[in-house]
């Protein structure tokens, strides 16, 4: 899609051209997950696909939403507040427009069209995307007075309270931050970031669709969330803390008897770990050396599959490929896991046996094949 297509479809179904053309990333975390909601550190970078949304105010006083990706369409009158209105992908935009009339801001009616390259459900935010471009259009539109955190802070509210799931802020923030070709090492505690060099040298970063079906996926994901919040109300017995990432791997050794449920005691583990791999894998990065920071990914997959049992045989299958392929130097899932999409890092010039090799494997095990494609690391949400 671009922006002369976009362009052409807006006035087919509004008429005129749109005032503005918005583009918001997806993304994908190269390591710390499932660390956000429990205060420690990750670090996604921004990706080249993602949703861009053409749109023109209105005098109608009508919230127009119309998408290229889905047939539904919505045409809601302007009102002081919405609630989530069955499972429609408008609820993501109408969600965050809810939450910027709350904050006091007056809006006109809008025509929107939405169109996405990202796949959906498949763990590369395309519901962060959405939300963000949203904010981020009403912000130019309406000058409205939003900083880039709040930007992110209000789409993470959009998630947990009008579309139920209790999803951290990485993603969020990932898309309104991101930068080209750099990593983002995001402390979800206290927001401070700092921009980390991704310069894979011979490698590139490719992304492995598993096209698995994210099924009860939000509900997994806040089960996850439930578990920690146990653990961690264990631990305090002992330990003044406030996250599950203020206790080190040492402290939660002399700990984790109190805790007294095997389950619950993984999931900590994970968090923990993990936690700790992210300031490893800052050092390697800082020092240039891929092949640390690809051994760490292997390491945060294993976690994430023994540990926090998130990953799933589709992924595993992925990764397992990728242990026994020898320019492959390393892999994980990313995001929130249960399908989705894996990361890899492949030699360059070996992109096309790869692709070729892990689709025939993947094919014989599972029975379907997975979409394998190399990405960069681009800019967070701007104007086009
Ligand atoms: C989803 C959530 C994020 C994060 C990841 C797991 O993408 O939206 O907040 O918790 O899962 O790391």
């Amino acid at each position: 899609m671009n922006v002369n297509a976009m362009i052409k479809e807006f006035s087919a179904r509004f008429g005129g051209s749109p005032e503005h053309i918005f583009f918001c990333p997806g993304r994908v975390n190269l390591i710390g997950e499932h660390i956000d909601y429990n205060g420690g550190k990750v670090m996604p970078c921004a990706i080249s696909l993602g949703t861009y949304m053409a749109v023109s105010k209105n005098k109608d006083r009508l919230l127009r939403f119309q998408s290229l990706d889905f047939s539904e369409k919505a045409e809601l009158r302007l009102q002081e507040s919405y609630t989530k209105t069955g499972k429609g992908w408008f609820n993501y935009p109408l969600g965050v427009i809810n939450e910027i009339l709350h904050d006091g801001n007056t809006i006109s009616g809008l025509d929107m069209l939405f169109y996405g390259n990202l796949p959906v459900g498949a763990g590369l935010s395309s519901s962060a995307s959405i939300e963000v471009i949203t904010i981020f259009a009403l912000k130019k539109m309406f000058g409205l007075n939003i900083s880039e955190k709040e930007m992110a802070l209000m789409g993470k509210k959009t998630e947990n309270e009008f579309i139920g799931v209790n999803s951290g802020i990485m993603d969020q923030f990932a898309v309104v931050m991101g930068k080209k070709d750099k990593a983002i090492l995001l402390n979800c505690d206290t927001l401070e970031y700092e921009y980390l060099p991704f310069e894979t040298g011979d490698y590139i970063l490719v992304i492995i669709n598993s096209n698995k079906q994210r099924t009860l996926a939000d509900s997994k994901y806040n089960e996850r969330f439930a578990e920690c919040g146990k653990a961690l109300k264990a631990l305090k017995k002992e330990l003044d803390v406030t996250h599950l990432c203020d206790i080190d791997l040492t402290s939660f050794e002399k700990h984790r008897h109190l805790i007294n449920d095997p389950v619950l005691e993984k999931r900590a583990l994970h968090v923990i770990s993990e936690n700790f791999r992210v300031g490893e894998a800052k050092d390697a990065l800082k020092a240039n050396d891929l092949i640390t920071f690809g051994k760490l990914m292997y390491a945060s997959h294993q976690s994430l599959k023994d540990w926090y049992e998130v990953s799933g045989k589709e992924l595993d299958t992925i990764v397992e490929f990728c242990k026994s392929y020898k320019d492959c130097i390393g892999a994980r899932m990313t995001g929130a896991g249960f399908g989705g999409c894996a990361i890899a890092l492949v030699k360059k010039d070996k992109l096309e046996d790869f692709t070729m090799k892990i689709v025939e494997y993947y094919n014989e095990r599972i029975g379907y094949k997975p979409d394998v494609f190399a990405s960069e690391i681009g800019d967070g949400v701007k104007g086009l």
